[in-house]
């Protein structure tokens, strides 16, 4: 999978990306990430990107030519127009469907705005999807772009070692997963549950199943009710 990130920061996306799992996938030729620089698209001798909205008001908005122009180089590159996902919180909010879903793409465009957004013509031209991460407002698109990478890679064959856990984890069955507990047996006080040392799977499963609802049922009560509805 190539992930190709339109940025005014590209170091920053190589800096997080080139980290940990991501990074060792990378590195595994399982997936890209290349950063392409919507400045070095400018086209007039100041390298300027962004000017003042017409209209008036607060900040500066991105020029829709630099913007094109560097999709337009990719898309040559690469001869395909691949689906563009512009990160802002006027999108719809990013889940673990959208993930599964963009992890189909043999190419993902990330769009990353800055200062007052982007001019909407070049959202028009180019845009496919509109994509948040959450109902607050960040400074820019990068960080928001890198939770899409990371969350769609996991789901890439062969990035995680264990194939198992990209299937039993939170989210994937609806319900948050069940608490986990590794060595020592007693910590300050506290003992693993007896059912995890039984060695019986059929109860350690129906144990992690409660567990996943209860835990549900507390911390997000609008999953624990589409699950109700859905497994009635
Ligand atoms: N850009 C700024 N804030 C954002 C958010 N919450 N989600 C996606 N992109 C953003």
């Amino acid at each position: 999978m190539r992930f190709h990130v339109l940025t005014l920061f590209p170091q920053m996306i190589l800096d997080g990306m080139n980290t940990s799992i991501t990074g060792r996938a990378i590195e595994g030729g399982l997936m890209s990430v290349e950063a392409i620089n919507i400045r070095d698209y400018a086209d007039n001798k100041h390298m300027k990107v962004d000017d003042y909205p017409y209209g008036g008001g607060a900040g500066l908005v991105m020029q829709a030519a630099p913007v094109c122009a560097a999709y337009d180089a990719l898309t040559e590159k690469i001869g395909k127009r691949p689906r563009v996902v512009y990160m802002t919180p006027q999108g719809h909010t990013f889940n673990q469907q959208m993930a599964k879903d963009f992890a189909k793409e043999e190419n993902l465009v990330l769009l990353c705005g800055h200062y007052e957004g982007i001019d909407e013509r070049a959202l028009e031209l180019i845009v496919t999807d509109y994509v948040s991460i959450g109902d607050y407002v960040l400074t820019g698109g990068e960080l928001p772009a890198m939770v899409v990478i990371d969350a769609v890679s996991r789901l890439v064959p062969g990035v995680l070692h264990n194939d198992e856990s990209a299937e039993t984890e939170s989210f994937e069955n609806g319900l948050l997963e069940y608490p986990q507990y590794t060595r020592p047996v007693e910590f300050r006080g506290m003992r693993v549950p007896d059912v995890l040392l039984s060695g019986h799977h059929g109860n350690v499963d129906k144990w992690r199943h409660e567990q996943s609802l209860i835990r549900t049922k507390k911390y997000r009560p609008d999953l624990y009710d589409a699950y109700m509805k859905s497994s009635k």
